[in-house]
């Protein structure tokens, strides 16, 4: 589980332990990751999603830990600061990096050492649709795992699946909130844990091969591809 310390991640985590599945959160946070996998009962791994050599240690000590994988959740991502085309493009492609680069480099990993198994990609309802967007660098990089997601479906015996969620309570939320007019109204918001029950709903599926589905507040799941 990447990104896993806090927020959706952890959400996910919290659910698939209590389902019975073995987790590592993988978080470059160390200090939140320690103490989350403290209190949901997983193992800890720093790595940071955008090093190649932290990708390569996190499978290698993983598999140790767990005697073998077979599911690998790809959920590290967001953005803060200034957006492109405005900000520079060590900023902008630094975003790239984190929320498709990462992804599709786990993903690749997943592919080569799982010989059965599922790979679910967070994306977001930022990667779907036609409307403008505060942050088109995290817009275009979502949407690329949006496809990356169906264009793949599945290869050898692992499927990939991808989940978009709406707005949802996190600590990036928060911050987000924060930086906002009081008073300012987001509307309805997901909790993580309604994202987990989906996440954990296409772990199950064997059927869900290169599945994307977007999940809003109050509202049914619907399949996008
Ligand atoms: N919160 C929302 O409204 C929302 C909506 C749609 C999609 N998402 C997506 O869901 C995912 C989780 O978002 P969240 O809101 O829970 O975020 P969050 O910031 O609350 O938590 C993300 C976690 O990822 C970790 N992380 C960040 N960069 C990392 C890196 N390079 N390597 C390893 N770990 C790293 C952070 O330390 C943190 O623990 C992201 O991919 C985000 O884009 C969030």
């Amino acid at each position: 589980m990447t990104g896993g310390a806090a927020g959706i991640g952890r959400g996910i985590s919290e659910l698939l332990i209590q389902e019975g599945a073995r987790v590592v959160i993988a978080d470059v946070d160390e200090q939140t990751g320690r103490r989350a996998a403290a209190e949901i009962g997983a193992s800890f791994i720093r790595a940071d999603v955008t090093k190649d050599e932290d990708l390569r240690r996190l499978f290698d000590e993983a598999e140790l830990a767990l005697g073998g994988i077979s599911v690998v959740v790809n959920n590290a991502g967001g953005v803060e600061g200034p957006s492109y085309p405005m900000a520079p493009a060590e900023e902008w492609s630094a975003v790239i990096d984190l929320n498709l680069r990462a992804v599709m480099r786990v993903t690749q990993l997943a592919l080569d050492r799982i010989e059965a198994g599922v790979v679910v990609s967070i994306a977001s309802v930022a990667g779907l649709g036609d409307e403008t967007h505060a942050a088109p660098e995290y817009a275009a990089a979502k949407a690329g795992v949006v496809r990356l997601t169906s264009a793949v479906g599945a290869h050898g015996g692992v499927r990939l699946v991808c989940v978009c969620p709406d707005s949802t309570r996190t600590p990036a939320m928060a911050r987000t909130l924060a930086a906002r007019p009081p008073g300012f109204d987001p509307g309805p918001m997901l909790e993580p844990g309604e994202v987990a029950e989906v996440v954990a709903g296409l772990i199950r599926d064997d059927s869900a091969r290169g599945r994307v589905v977007l999940v809003r507040a109050g509202a049914p799941v619907q399949v996008i591809a």
